[in-house]
């Protein structure tokens, strides 16, 4: 095994016992990145085999009580190594990628799971992840149930946005809506097509407000204000670092908007936003609950 320098005696010849991948459940040692994974392991009953999880996984409760390696694009080797880990679980996007070619250089077993924003990438993930665990059985019931309650939730959309178009004379009465995220070094992000959020949208029967081909766009004023979103979709982490909601909306870029005017704002758990997973209903829930309002703020 190549020892890297900064690996300090005692976490290497920890991993000299714990390295090799192991087959037996009881003997796995996983470290879960990024909350769709972290939520998806728990999910299908191997929350016992975690051992560490990233910053932004804080669900289910009891991984709050786990050690955290870090936010999940920044994560440290010598971080995620002091776990002894034999896997770590990965959602794609998490790194950086000189951190995990470390990892696996030392031995663990390192998967990447991959993000794509589409109900049918949340079910390839689903089964991608209950594979890995050798938990299949648990996937086919997990992703049955996933099915069920999105398609419950576009059965309430399509039939709104048909109520929408009768009143409005319209033949798209889909609201239009713009994900808005932030918490790294580039302020606020507006999220365009290929984004978890602009996923979220479409499931829930709305209309994504930026037009581009990319995940995240730098905000300016007038590419939002052009876009002139109906409602907001943003995380509760957001909310608070802004100091509150009207702080949020009185921001330059957001002001002038129809939905910061009307205060017509989904606000959920920034996890929900950073990838598709087992709560993935509860996002499409609460941009269905917000589109229900009219645009006075009454529902
Ligand atoms: C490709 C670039 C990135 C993307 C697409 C991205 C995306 C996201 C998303 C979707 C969220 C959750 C929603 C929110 O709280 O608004 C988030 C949260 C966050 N991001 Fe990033 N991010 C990126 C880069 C970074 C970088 C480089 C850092 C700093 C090292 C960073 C630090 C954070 C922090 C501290 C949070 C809040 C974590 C939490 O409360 O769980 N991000 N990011």
């Amino acid at each position: 095994m190549r020892r890297l320098r900064f690996l300090p005696a005692a976490i290497a010849a920890a991993l000299a016992l714990t390295a090799a991948p192991l087959a037996g459940a009881a003997e796995r040692r996983i470290v879960t990145v990024g909350p769709p994974v972290t939520e998806l392991v728990h999910a299908l009953g191997d929350g016992g085999s975690v051992v560490g999880r990233d910053t932004s996984s804080h669900y289910p409760p009891p991984v709050n009580g786990l050690p955290d390696v870090g936010y999940m694009r920044a994560l440290s080797a010598e971080g995620v190594m002091s776990l002894a880990p034999t896997h770590v679980l990965a959602i794609q996007g998490a790194g950086p990628e000189t951190t995990l070619d470390q990892l696996r250089a030392l031995g663990v077993t390192v998967e990447v799971v991959p993000e794509t924003p589409t109900l049918a990438g949340l079910l390839d993930k689903v089964e991608r992840v209950a594979r890995l665990l050798g938990r299949e059985a648990e996937g086919r019931r997990l992703a049955d149930s996933l099915n069920r309650d999105l398609a419950a939730l576009a059965a309430v959309a399509a039939k709104s946005d048909a109520t929408s178009d009768a009143t409005s004379g319209t033949k798209d009465g889909a609201p239009v809506v713009l994900g808005v995220v932030g918490g790294g070094p580039g302020g606020l992000m507006a999220a365009g097509s290929r984004s978890v959020p602009a996923a979220l949208i479409a499931m829930a029967g709305a209309r994504n407000a930026l037009d581009v081909e990319r995940d995240y766009v730098p905000m300016s004023s007038e590419s939002v204000l052009a876009a002139a979103p109906d409602i907001l979709l943003v995380s509760r982490s957001l909310v608070d670092r802004s100091g509150g909601l009207d702080q949020l909306l009185a921001t330059p870029q957001l002001a002038l908007t129809p939905a910061a005017k009307a205060r017509r704002v989904a606000v959920v758990d920034g996890a929900l936003l950073m990838g598709l997973g087992p709560r993935t209903a509860e996002a499409v829930a609460e941009l269905t609950r917000v589109q229900g309002t009219s645009p006075q703020g009454q529902p």
